[in-house]
């Protein structure tokens, strides 16, 4: 199975996740770091292409939470205002957990005692300035079959 995707450019990793978009079910969560400016945000953008949201993906780093309806609930966070997974509860934001898919920015600050399995996506920049490496790897048999049958069916087209 293929781990790391090389990305040049921003619409490479749009297109990238749009792409995964197709394979998630409701209860998927995908928990996603790197550093600032990363792609993080751009990798949610594309995900809620893939998921036939219409609205636009914005950042939720001050709102905590953006909600959106595609094919799939949508619940996109991010955690860099949080401190650990016990703010997460006393958000209740766990109540959105299996209901739909999660995507969680800088997720580091809240893994340690994730309730549930994850896509552990790790986006990393690479030696040109635009070129990111993107690793996905899955924590339980439900995630980890999520991604093989994305790589099997896209695979000749990444
Ligand atoms: N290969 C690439 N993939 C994604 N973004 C890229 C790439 N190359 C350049 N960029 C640029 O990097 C920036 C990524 O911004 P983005 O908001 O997605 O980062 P982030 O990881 O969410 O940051 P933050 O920590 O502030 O939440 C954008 O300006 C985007 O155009
Ligand atoms: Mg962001």
């Amino acid at each position: 199975m293929k781990n790391t995707y090389i990305t040049k450019n921003h619409g490479e990793t749009l297109r990238l996740a749009k792409s995964l978009g197709p394979y998630l079910k409701i209860g998927a969560n995908l928990l996603v770091d790197g550093a600032l400016a990363a792609g993080k945000t751009v990798f949610a953008k594309g995900l809620g292409e893939g998921l036939k949201i219409k609205a636009t993906v914005k950042s939720p780093s001050y709102t905590l939470l953006c909600i959106y309806e595609g094919r799939l609930p949508f619940y996109h966070f991010d955690a860099y205002h949080l401190n650990n997974i016990n703010d997460f509860y006393e958000l209740g934001f766990d109540e959105y957990l299996k209901d739909g898919v999660v995507l969680i920015e800088w997720a580091s600050v809240i893994s340690d005692g994730f309730p549930g399995g994850y896509i552990h996506v790790e986006i990393e920049k690479g030696e040109a300035e635009d070129e990111r490496e993107i690793t996905f790897s899955a924590t339980d048999d439900f995630h980890r079959d999520i991604l093989e049958e994305w790589q099997r069916h896209e695979d000749s087209c990444l």
